[in-house]
């Protein structure tokens, strides 16, 4: 079993998609660890990305990962960091595969819905940035 770290982003929050994504990842035989609503502050936004400090779409990137409430999900499958790449589709929604959920819900590259880790240890370290151990649930 594998994990990672979904993001429902403040656009789709805002745009009322909270439960549809919910339901592309029940469909899709992920287990749900963990979830909240949360709003970053823009020092915990900066926190999160601060391996993408310096790229031009930075700055960008905290404004509007702070701009609203989130919903973090910590999702457990096996191969999950493939799996959820492949449900949530391309960075920019031009390019996302149809039926994904960037193709259904994202604005543009910025504003692209949901965030996915894209390495094992991002997703173990990116879960562990909104959750302790004992908020995973247990579900063996
Ligand atoms: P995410 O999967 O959350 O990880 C990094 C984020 O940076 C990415 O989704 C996009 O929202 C954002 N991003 C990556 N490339 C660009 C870009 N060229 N322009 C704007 N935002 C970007």
């Amino acid at each position: 079993m594998e994990r990672t770290l979904c993001i429902i982003k403040p656009d789709a929050v805002s745009a009322g998609n909270v439960g549809n994504i919910i339901a592309h990842i029940q469909k899709e035989g992920f287990r749900i660890l963990a979830m909240r609503m949360t709003t970053l502050s823009k020092k915990s936004a900066s926190k999160f990305y601060e391996v993408h400090q310096g790229r031009p779409f930075y700055d960008s990137l905290v404004e509007f990962m702070s701009s609203g409430p989130c919903v973090p999900i910590a999702l457990e499958k096996d191969n999950a960091i493939a799996e959820w790449r492949r449900v949530i589709g391309s960075t920019d929604p031009a390019e996302a595969a149809a039926g994904t959920i960037r193709k259904l819900y994202a604005k543009n590259k910025g504003e692209n819905a949901v965030h996915g880790s894209d390495s094992v240890e991002n997703g173990l370290r990116e879960i562990a940035f909104f959750f302790t151990e004992g908020e995973l649930a247990d579900l063996a």
